[in-house]
């Protein structure tokens, strides 16, 4: 749903791409299509890993042919250039996996795209090309969940201050009134989801696992033939799970519940500020993350406000970017004060990248100096800030916070036996986390009515590997 002023700002913004100069941009993806969450240890399927693929040559036929009239200045069009590409994930399949298949898309095999390069002459005469035609190995920094920059892209894992927030919600008169209002809809599903392991009777389901709910029947209508659901109960479940999600990860008197993207509006502008500093060295930077990051986004950066749309979940595989711009045709890097930055988004892999106007200032350009100072105002940008925010003294925290920071900064104590004590203050500190955690998970199991074993918060929380919110 536009509005009438973002579709004149749409006009404008074709009548004038001709003239203008891209220098970069980041891209935030989420995953493809993938098997249902209920389960755990979920993957992209054949689908989600071709909806990725699809959605890295949308962008490399706006950014990186030449064709095009948004081709990034001085991009390598055929080969990667690993000084150009930035892409980053979590340590988890489903988010590298996607990160990997929209690079496949953003830079294809050589032979197929110019074979004229694909093939290197070896001093004895023989050519050589790289295996699969020629496919591109592009750099993918995969970050461990347990590192301090786990927070630029997943700042409500291990985050207590967003649990907390989050969590409130199911106290709220909100959650209160649509938990009575559907508790019929809910329960007359019973029929459908009966063969579920461990949904074993109507009051198993209630608005209380919305998300999840409609994840299984969302994933269940793609992938398995014997199973139906009407249009208009799917249309009730996405929008039942829409509210519910937003809730869980926006509420304008609430910051905390947003700290996941205040952490990516740092990583979003510190990619772009790399460009800048490299005077556009730097061109391209692919982070792939989760849903509930574009919803606390959308909230942060006043994107509800222009449309409703942004209320709603991002079908699979959506994306936003961030574009670095000069309004003018240009062969060299500008400076700082002619550079602009547009926000777009694409949702899911059909429809337009789409130009909107961000922090409620309906304008689809900001200046790079009035980007960079919206962004600086609502970003976290170090960790000791996220660990501070969260009220986190667990992991790498405890660097920062009470005993262990002390005796590490003070220097008065033999460095192995300061590490010794700080690793037993750690292992105490975590202890008493992990067992809030579990607790707190399992309280928050219980005062729902569907009993998940591996749940989105609960596996992450506990430190596993596995998945967040996907
Ligand atoms: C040339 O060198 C490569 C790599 O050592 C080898 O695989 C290839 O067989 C050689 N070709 C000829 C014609 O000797
Ligand atoms: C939003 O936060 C305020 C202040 O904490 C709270 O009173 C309200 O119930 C919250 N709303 C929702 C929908 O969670
Ligand atoms: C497919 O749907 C049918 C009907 O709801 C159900 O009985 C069956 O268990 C489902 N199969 C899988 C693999 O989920
Ligand atoms: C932007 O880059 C400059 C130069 O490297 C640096 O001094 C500044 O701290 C960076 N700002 C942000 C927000 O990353
Ligand atoms: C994306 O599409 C979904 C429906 O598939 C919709 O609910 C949501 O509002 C859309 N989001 C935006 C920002 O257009
Ligand atoms: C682009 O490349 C050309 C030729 O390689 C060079 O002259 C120019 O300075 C480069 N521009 C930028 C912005 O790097």
């Amino acid at each position: 749903m536009f509005t009438a002023a973002a579709g004149t700002m749409l006009s404008l913004l074709a009548g004038r791409a001709m003239a203008e100069t891209v220098h970069g941009v980041v891209v935030f993806t989420r995953h493809g299509d993938r098997t249902t969450k209920h389960y755990g240890a979920q993957t992209l399927t054949n689908l989600g890993t071709t909806q990725n693929f699809q959605i890295g040559s949308d962008y490399r036929a706006r950014y990186i042919k030449s064709s095009s009239p948004h081709q990034i200045l001085n991009i390598s069009e055929f080969n990667y250039v690993p000084s150009q590409i930035y892409a980053s994930a979590p340590n988890q399949g489903i988010l590298l996996n996607t990160a990997t298949a929209f690079l496949q898309g953003l830079y294809p095999p050589l032979a197929d795209l110019n074979p004229s390069i694909a093939t290197q002459t070896l001093n004895n005469g023989s050519e050589s090309t790289s295996p699969l035609n020629g496919y591109q190995y592009i750099t993918l920094q995969g970050i461990p969940p347990n590192s301090p920059d786990a927070i630029w892209i997943k700042g409500d894992d291990n985050c207590p201050a967003v649990t907390q927030a989050s969590q409130s919600f199911e106290s709220s008169p909100e959650f209160t009134t649509k938990l009575t209002s559907t508790r019929e809809f809910y329960q007359s599903l019973f029929p459908v989801l009966k063969s579920v392991y461990d949904i074993t009777s109507p009051e198993d389901l209630s608005y209380a696992s919305a998300y999840d709910i409609y994840d299984l029947i969302n994933v269940a209508r793609l992938h398995n033939s014997s199973f139906s659901i009407s249009p208009s109960q799917l249309f009730q479940l996405r929008t039942l799970a829409d509210s519910a999600e937003f809730a869980y990860n926006f509420n304008a008197s609430q910051p905390e519940r947003s700290i996941h993207a205040r952490t990516l509006s740092s990583a979003i502008l510190t990619q772009l500020n790399k460009t800048v500093a490299l005077e556009g060295a730097l061109k391209f930077s692919l982070l792939a993350g989760s849903y509930d990051a574009f919803l606390a986004f959308f909230g942060l950066a006043g994107l509800t406000e222009v449309s409703e749309s942004f209320y709603g979940l991002p079908d699979y595989a959506s994306t936003m970017a961030f574009e670095l711009y000069s309004p003018e045709t240009r062969t060299s890097f500008p400076e700082e004060k002619d550079l602009w930055v547009r926000f777009l988004f694409k949702n899911g892999t059909a429809g337009g990248l789409d130009s909107w106007p961000l922090f409620g200032t309906g304008r689809e350009s900001l200046s790079w100096g009035e980007f960079t100072r919206e962004m600086k105002r609502r970003a976290i940008g170090s960790a000791e800030e996220w660990c501070s925010a969260c009220g986190s003294s667990d992991g790498f925290c405890a660097t920062y916070t009470g005993v262990a920071a002390e005796m590490f900064t003070r220097g008065g104590m033999p460095n192995a036996i300061a590490g010794v004590v700080g690793a037993a203050v750690t292992l105490v500190v975590l202890g008493i986390v992990g067992l809030m955690a579990f607790l707190f998970v399992r309280r928050r199991r219980s005062g729902g009515s569907v009993v998940v074993m591996a749940d989105e918060k609960g596996s992450v929380r506990s430190g596993s590997t596995g998945a967040g919110k996907l």
